[in-house]
C-alpha cells in the first residue's frame, strides 16, 4: 500500500467515530460495513492465513463474526448476534469479560496516571508485588512485571541462567511457553521450532509427567558437566489439551531439582489465578517452585499483564544492576490496577472454588455424553475449568467445534487442528449457561450420530 497520510487520518477517525458512539446510535449499514472491513483488513493487513482457520469466517455464512461487545461469558458480534464464550480467550477471561469491579479500578487509575514516569517510584507496582508475594507458595517474594506470558518466560529463563551461571534447560514434550526465540527454545512442539532452528542451545525434553525421565537427563548432564540452569514445566499442560500429570510428578520434580541443584520454574501463565480449582496449579500438589511465571488472567481480562517472580535468595543477582532486565511499559499503573482488582475479585468470588465445583460438574456431564455417544470422543480430561476433549480424529473434532459455533458457542478447534478442543470458560460462568452449552453440545452429537 503506498503512503497516503490523508487516508490514514480518515480511516482512524472513521472507526473512532463509531467507537465513541453508544451502541444504539450505530446503524445496521455501519455494522455490516465494520464486518466487511474487518475481514478485508485482516486479509490485506494482518494475515490472510487467519481467515481460513477461523470458524468465525469459514462457518458464519454471509457475514464473518466480528466481535464487538463482551460481557461476562457472553460475546456479541457487530451484527448483535450473541455467543456463549467457552474459550475464555485461552485462559485470559477467568473473571469474565469486562468484570465491573476490574473495569472500575482501571477507569479510576486511567484518570490518575495510566503509565509511569520511569523516574519516580510507582506505588501500584510495588503493592502488586507485595500482594503476589503473599499469594504465592513458598518463599516467592520479588517480581518483575511485563505485558505477555511469553515475556514472563523470557525473564524467568534469563533469571535462571543469571543465578546459576549455567545455560541448559529441561523442558517438557508438548509444553507451550510462547513463541519468542527464548520461549520457543523450551517449547515442546516441532511445528513452531523447526523452521527457526538453531534456538537456545542445551535444551533437553522429557515426556510430561515422567519424573524419572527428568532425573535421567539431570543425572547425565551432571555426569558430563553440562550445566542445567532449570527445569521448566506447566503444572497442567494447557495448549497440549489440559493434560494433568500423575500426582507424584510435581513433588518429585521439586525433590529432583533440589537434589541436582537446578531451579524449578512453574509456568502458571494459563493455570494461575484459579483456573484449575486452586489459586495456582502447583497448589494441587503443595509444591513451591523457585520461579513462577504468570500472565493471561493476572490482568483480570482487562489490561494485559504478566510477571515472573522468585525468592530473595535468587533475586539477589538482580540487585547489583537492576537494569539487567527492564521494560518501558510492563507493570504500568493501568495493568497493576487491573491485576489488583482481578486478585480481589478472585478472592471475594472464590473463583478457584467455583472452578473446582463447575469443573467437576462439567467433567461428569461430559463423561456421561461420551458414554451415551460412543465413537466420537477418545478422552475427556482436565482439572477445574481447564478441560480438554480429545476426539477420535480431527474431522470429528471439527464437526463438533463447527456444530457448537453454529449453535452460538465459542470454542477452540480449527480446520487443521481439532483433535482436541479445550473448554476454558470464565470461572464465574453461571451454571445455567454451562447447562445450556451442554444441551447444545448434545444436540451437535445427536446430529453427528444421525
Ligand atoms: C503456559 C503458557 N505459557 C506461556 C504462554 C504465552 O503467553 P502469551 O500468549 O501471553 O505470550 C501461554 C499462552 O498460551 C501459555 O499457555
Amino acid at each position: 500500500m503506498s503512503r497516503d497520510i490523508a487516508l490514514a487520518k480518515q480511516e482512524a477517525t472513521r472507526i473512532l467515530d463509531i467507537v465513541r458512539r453508544p451502541a444504539d446510535a450505530i446503524t445496521r449499514e455501519e455494522r455490516e460495513r465494520i464486518t466487511r472491513d474487518t475481514a478485508e483488513n485482516f486479509a490485506n493487513h494482518i494475515n490472510k492465513g487467519f481467515l481460513q482457520y477461523r470458524k468465525s469466517v469459514t462457518e458464519s455464512g454471509g457475514f464473518a463474526v466480528t466481535e464487538w461487545v463482551g460481557s461476562g461469558s457472553i460475546m456479541r458480534d457487530a451484527l448483535d448476534r450473541e455467543y456463549i464464550d467457552m474459550l475464555g480467550g485461552f485462559g485470559l477471561y477467568s473473571h469474565g469479560m469486562r468484570h465491573p469491579r476490574i473495569v472500575e479500578a482501571v477507569k479510576a487509575q486511567l484518570d490518575r496516571s495510566p503509565q509511569y514516569s520511569q523516574e519516580m517510584l510507582d506505588p501500584l507496582r510495588a503493592q502488586l508485588a507485595k500482594v503476589l508475594a503473599a499469594l504465592t507458595p513458598g518463599d516467592i517474594q520479588y517480581g518483575f512485571f511485563a505485558n505477555s506470558g511469553t515475556e514472563a518466560i523470557e525473564g524467568a529463563l534469563k533469571l535462571a541462567k543469571f543465578y546459576t551461571g549455567k545455560s541448559g534447560f529441561v523442558s517438557m514434550l508438548k509444553g507451550f511457553h510462547g513463541k519468542t526465540l527464548g520461549a520457543l527454545s523450551v517449547m515442546g512442539k516441532s511445528v513452531f521450532r523447526e523452521p527457526l532452528l538453531p534456538l537456545l542451545g542445551g535444551v533437553q525434553f522429557a515426556p510430561f509427567g515422567d519424573a524419572d525421565a527428568v532425573e535421567r537427563i539431570l543425572a547425565s548432564a551432571q555426569a558430563v558437566g553440562a550445566g542445567i540452569a532449570a527445569v521448566i514445566a506447566e503444572p497442567i499442560q494447557g495448549e497440549a489439551g489440559a493434560v494433568v500429570p500423575p500426582d507424584d510428578f510435581w513433588p518429585r520434580l521439586r525433590e529432583i531439582c533440589t537434589k541436582y541443584g537446578v531451579l524449578l520454574i512453574a509456568d502458571e501463565v494459563q493455570t494461575g489465578f484459579g483456573r484449575t480449582g486452586t489459586v495456582f496449579g502447583v497448589d494441587h500438589w503443595d509444591v513451591a517452585p523457585d520461579i513462577m511465571c504468570f500472565g493471561k488472567a493476572l490482568g483480570g481480562g482487562v489490561v494485559p499483564m504478566s510477571a515472573f517472580m522468585s525468592t530473595p535468595e535468587i533475586w539477589k543477582v538482580m540487585e547489583p544492576n537492576p537494569f539487567m532486565h527492564t521494560t518501558t511499559t510492563g507493570g504500568n499503573p493501568l495493568a497493576c490496577a487491573s491485576a489488583l482488582a482481578g486478585i480481589e475479585v478472585m478472592l471475594d468470588e472464590d473463583l478457584p472454588g467455583q472452578a473446582k465445583a463447575k469443573g467437576e460438574y462439567m467433567l461428569e456431564r461430559l463423561h456421561d455424553l461420551q458414554e451415551r455417544y460412543p465413537g466420537i470422543f477418545r478422552e475427556i480430561r482436565g482439572k477445574g475449568l481447564l478441560i480438554g476433549m480429545d476426539f477420535l480424529d480431527g474431522e470429528t473434532g471439527y464437526k463438533v467445534a463447527a456444530g457448537l459455533f453454529a449453535r452460538n458457542v465459542l470454542t477452540a478447534g480449527t480446520l487443521t487442528n481439532s483433535e482436541c478442543i479445550r473448554i476454558e470458560p470464565a470461572l464465574n460462568t453461571p451454571m445455567e449457561l454451562l447447562d445450556e452449552v451442554l444441551n447444545r453440545l448434545e444436540d451437535v452429537l445427536r446430529h453427528i450420530r444421525a
